[in-house]
C-alpha cells in the first residue's frame, strides 16, 4: 500500500494503478473515512474490493464538518494503526492529505444539498452536511473513483451524497453498505469507545427500540403513537435525552405520518456526553 499526502504524488500513484490491470476498464473503488478505523469501516473496504480492481481509502479529519461546539481536536487520530489494517486488507492507496492540501489559502467554495440535508442531524448540526458534501466532492475530484462505498449507519449522509452525485453528474456509483453491529445489536461506531460499561449496556436500547418500533409500525400502529412510545422506551432505558426518532421516506428523508411507502426509521439520542445514531429500513 502506498500512502500519499499531496496531489501530484496521488496523481502518479493513481496513473500507475490505472495502467496496472491489463485491458481497458480498470475499476477503482473508494472508501472515504476520517480514520480511527473499526470493523464497520473494514466492511466498507471489503465491499469496495468486490466492486473494483483496486481500492483507495482516504483518511482526512475534515474540519468543515465539525460545528463550533464539536471538538475537532479531540477526534481520535491513529493513522499508523489504521494504515496497518488497510494494508492487511489489500488496499492499494491510502490518501491522507493535509488540511493545507484540502483547503489551501483562498479556498472559498461550499456545497449545500438542499432539503435532504436540512432535517434530522442537519437541523441539530448546522453546516455539517455542507462540510461533508464539499469534502466528498473534492475527494471524488481528486481520486476519480468508479464506485464509492458509504455505511448505512450514517443514513442521512448517504442520502445527501446520493443527491450530490446525481445533481452534479459526478459519475460515481454510490454503494450503501449495511450497518455492522456488535453481537447485541449496537451499531459499530467510533463513539462507542466513549461509553463506560454501564452506558454500553444501556446503549443496546437504541437498536432494540428501532426493531420494536419497526414491527409495531408494520403491524399497523399509527406513526405518532409509535414514535412517542419509541422515545419513552429510550428515556426509560437510561438514555438522558432524545434528539429525534422519525419515520422518513427512504430516499428524500421527508418525515412520514403513515407507513405508505419504503421508509427509514432514524434515531439520535444521548447517554451522558455521547450521542448515538442508528436507523433501520421499515417497509409497508
Ligand atoms: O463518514 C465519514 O467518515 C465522513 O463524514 C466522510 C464521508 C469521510 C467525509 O468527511
Amino acid at each position: 500500500m502506498q500512502t500519499f499526502r499531496d496531489l501530484p504524488s496521488l496523481d502518479t500513484g493513481l496513473s500507475a494503478l490505472r495502467a496496472d490491470v491489463s485491458g481497458s476498464g480498470t475499476r477503482i473503488a473508494m472508501v472515504p473515512t476520517m480514520g480511527a478505523l473499526h470493523a464497520g469501516h473494514m466492511a466498507l473496504v471489503e465491499e469496495a474490493r468486490r466492486h473494483a480492481d483496486h481500492v483507495v481509502v482516504s483518511i482526512f479529519v475534515n474540519p468543515t464538518q465539525f460545528g463550533p461546539n464539536e471538538d475537532l481536536a479531540a477526534y481520535p487520530r491513529r493513522e499508523a494503526a489504521d494504515a496497518a489494517m488497510l494494508e492487511a486488507a489489500g488496499v492499494a492507496i491510502l490518501w491522507a492529505p493535509t488540511v493545507d492540501v484540502m483547503y489551501p489559502a483562498g479556498f472559498a467554495s461550499s456545497i449545500h444539498v438542499a432539503r435532504v440535508s436540512e432535517g434530522l442531524d442537519g437541523a441539530i448540526r448546522p453546516g455539517h452536511f455542507d462540510g461533508v458534501a464539499t469534502v466528498v466532492a473534492k475527494l471524488f475530484g481528486q481520486v476519480r473513483p468508479d464506485v464509492a462505498c458509504f455505511g448505512e449507519k450514517d443514513y442521512q449522509q448517504l442520502a445527501v451524497i446520493r443527491r450530490l452525485v446525481a445533481d452534479l453528474d459526478l459519475r460515481v456509483e454510490i454503494v450503501g453498505v449495511p450497518t455492522k453491529r456488535d453481537t447485541d445489536g449496537l451499531a459499530l461506531s467510533s463513539r462507542n469507545a466513549y461509553l463506560d460499561d454501564g452506558q454500553r449496556v444501556m446503549a443496546v436500547a437504541l437498536p432494540e427500540m428501532l426493531v420494536m418500533t419497526g414491527e409495531a409500525l408494520r403491524s399497523g400502529l399509527d406513526v405518532p403513537t409509535a414514535l412517542q412510545e419509541a422515545t419513552g422506551h429510550l428515556l426509560g432505558s437510561g438514555f438522558d435525552s432524545v434528539d429525534y426518532v422519525v419515520l422518513c421516506d427512504a430516499q428524500s428523508l421527508t418525515p412520514l405520518t403513515a407507513l405508505d411507502r419504503p421508509a427509514r426509521l432514524l434515531a439520535a439520542a444521548r447517554i451522558g456526553a455521547t450521542r448515538l445514531i442508528d436507523n433501520i429500513a421499515v417497509n409497508p
